[in-house]
């Protein structure tokens, strides 16, 4: 899919769909009036009749259209003006082109809503719309049901360099969220630890990302016996992705770091079916970094950023780590493993301790990391939890930014006792049902040190159960475009 710009009239652009946005309970303005003029006032006579009402995400499909050049017409409602945000008019721009991309088309022109957000944030939201609806989960499907269109000419009411800058943001955007859903979406037996290694290869080399790909002797070396301990079980051997981005001189450096776990069957506390049908997406967190470090890179953000992937596979298997066993994890903490379901804070741990290493000023991980924040904040929000205010105030503000949700979870020091172990220093679980996506932050929070740290649990947004007006059931490439943000503001 290419994005274009254009500043042609309306009613004079030649493509397979026009599609046009409508504000909820308002006249049309601007120049979607002037196109209803061209139309003799079919749009406005629409909306009189209420055949129309600009209903969030209300799709209205129009057929051989007097007076217009394109093939055909979709009006999208974009509800009230004064509650518009990135978030709101990227679902409505996905609602159109997940309808419009059940049939191949060449070309859509999308018109981009006026007087709302400003022109940059409009422009890249809708574009990330047609990019989230067009795309398929089905990418092992002998004949595809869903064909992204070749060309998106996005209509501005005058191209120049911001307009042009923000096309190229969100088409560089658009495709790293692709790229992490579909490292979501791809099956187990094809994406483990050394294929995810060398898609970060890849990545990184056709970026112009420096890689570094630590296999099982240098993890051994490296002293991760945390990370180690997860992955014995496996006959996947694992590995641990580093990038770099240093393009920010003397500046301070961002480290993002996440849990790429390609597939999580619990390990000898082994999950039911229920709970490990959909654990591929168990990798979300690493897959998030991975597009977001390739986003950076093709942006040329003058920062210094890093990218650490910690990848394993969990399994059961007569050489697994066992219930009771006790680790000595990177930074010489020791670690009574309790549950081996718990494994994410376990490889966390020391890709956490590594980044602190790497001389990280800032952290944000990102990791599926328990089912216990999703009975906390449901299915579409993020739990955020830091032990830093203003840091978590800054990665917040972009979240918004980005059009995506996340929502603080307390840190208070008392959480710190839920993890407390008779033998060792700390135990890998909660103890209890109650409270554990904060006694599962408790933990990572022993591994950064004094460097200022967030960590996003992402169980929830990373995955969608079921499919929706705006996309399909699968990986959904969440905090891809909140991690360049973060990086674009640092
Ligand atoms: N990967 C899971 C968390 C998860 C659950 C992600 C559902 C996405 C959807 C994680 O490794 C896990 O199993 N967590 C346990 C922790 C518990 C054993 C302390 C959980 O949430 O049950
Ligand atoms: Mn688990
Ligand atoms: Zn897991």
């Amino acid at each position: 899919m290419r994005l274009t710009l254009q500043s042609t009239p309306l009613a004079e652009i030649a493509a397979d769909w026009l599609v046009v946005g409508l504000w909820e309970n308002e006249a049309l303005a601007g120049s979607v009036r002037e196109l209803d003029a061209k139309l003799g006032g079919l749009v406005a006579k629409l909306i009189e009749q209420r055949d129309v009402a600009g209903k969030p995400k209300e799709l209205t499909p129009l057929y051989q259209v007097a007076g217009l050049a394109a093939k055909r017409l979709l009006l999208v409602g974009l509800g009230p003006r004064g509650k518009a945000d990135y978030a709101s008019l990227l679902s409505s721009s996905a609602a159109a082109a997940k309808m419009l991309s059940t049939k191949p088309t060449q070309r859509i022109a999308l018109a981009i809503p006026e007087g709302a957000l400003n022109a940059d944030a409009a422009l890249r939201a809708c574009a990330q719309g047609m990019y989230q609806g067009s795309s398929t989960a089905g990418i092992r499907k002998s004949a595809t049901e869903r064909t992204p269109p070749d060309e998106v000419c996005l209509i501005v009411r005058a191209v120049d360099g911001t307009v042009q800058e923000a096309t190229m943001r969100a088409e560089i955007e658009g495709r790293a969220t692709n790229l992490a859903r579909e490292l979501v979406n791809l099956p187990p037996c094809d994406l483990y630890p050394e294929t995810f290694a060398e898609r970060a290869r890849d990545v990184a080399s056709k970026a112009g990302l420096q890689a570094q790909i630590l296999d099982e002797g240098q993890l051994v070396a490296e002293c991760m016996n945390s990370l180690l301990a997860v992955a014995c079980g496996s006959e996947r051997p694992p590995r641990l992705v580093v990038l770099r981005h240093l393009k920010g001189g003397a500046k301070p450096t961002l480290a993002l770091v996440g849990k790429g776990v390609t597939f999580d069957s619990g390990g000898l506390s082994l999950k039911t079916t229920d709970q490990m049908v959909d654990m591929k997406c168990d990798m979300a967190g690493a897959a998030a970094v991975l597009g977001a470090m390739q986003a950076i890179a093709e942006l040329n953000v003058p920062v210094n950023v890093i990218g650490v992937m910690a990848l394993v596979e969990n399994m059961p298997s007569g050489k697994a780590m066992k219930l009771g066993d006790v680790l000595k994890a990177r930074n010489g903490k020791t670690i009574e493993v309790l549950n081996t379901d718990a494994e994410g804070r376990l490889i966390l741990a020391d890709a956490l301790a590594y980044a602190v290493d790497l001389k990280a000023s800032h952290l944000i991980d990102l990791a599926t990391l328990t089912g216990a924040c999703m009975v906390a904040l449901g299915h579409d929000v993020a739990g955020l939890m830091s032990n830093d205010e203003a840091w978590s105030q800054k990665v917040l503000m972009a979240t918004q930014a980005a059009g995506e949700k996340a929502w603080p979870l307390p840190m208070l020091p008392h959480y710190r006792d839920m993890i407390k172990s008779d033998i060792a220093d700390m135990k890998n679980t909660g103890g209890s049902r109650y409270a554990g996506a904060i006694s599962a932050a408790k933990f990572l929070e022993e591994f950064v040190g004094a460097v200022p740290w967030v960590h996003l649990d992402i169980a929830g947004p990373s995955w969608a159960e079921k499919e929706n007006a705006t996309r399909e059931a699968g990986g959904t490439g969440c905090f891809v475009r909140t991690l360049v943000e973060v990086a674009r503001a640092y």
